[in-house]
């Protein structure tokens, strides 16, 4: 049973961004199965590390596409992607302290993913919609 369920009332409809997303909580799934496994700290760390370098390129991503739709809320929304950056600093943080702290920041850093999803990144797309730009290549 995975730690956590990717779901399809988050699919936003469009392609590359969609499996982005399900191949962050993939990551989720693997970091928490290597921690749970007590598989070696350095695995942990690695995949902490996979996960930091797997949200940078998706972040990227996205604000490459805001800026090609010219979305108007680009600013705010880098700056979320910033503040979850430092999050997943804190995730590093928590490797230090043993188990339960690591997957309690884990779960905020799910929490974090599951509603930016939803209520942010839906608001892009939304725009692109009603931009008629949903067509745009992926
Ligand atoms: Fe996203
Ligand atoms: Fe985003």
């Amino acid at each position: 049973m995975p730690f956590v369920q990717w779901d399809e009332s988050m699919n936003l409809g469009k392609a590359s961004i969609d499996q982005q997303h399900r191949g962050l909580f993939d990551l989720v799934n693997i970091l928490y199965e290597a921690m749970g496994s007590k598989a070696e700290a350095e695995v942990v760390e690695d995949c902490v590390d996979a996960m930091s370098r797997y949200c940078l390129e998706h972040f990227r991503d996205e604000e490459n596409y805001m800026a090609l739709i010219g979305f108007p809320d680009l600013p705010t929304h880098k700056e979320l992607h910033q503040a979850f950056m430092q999050q997943t600093s804190v995730l590093v943080d928590a490797l230090d302290q043993g188990q339960s702290p690591f997957q309690e920041a884990l779960f905020a850093l799910v929490r974090w993913l599951d509603e930016h999803i939803r209520q942010e990144d839906v608001r892009y797309i939304q725009f692109a919609r009603d931009n008629g730009l949903a067509a745009e290549p992926d």
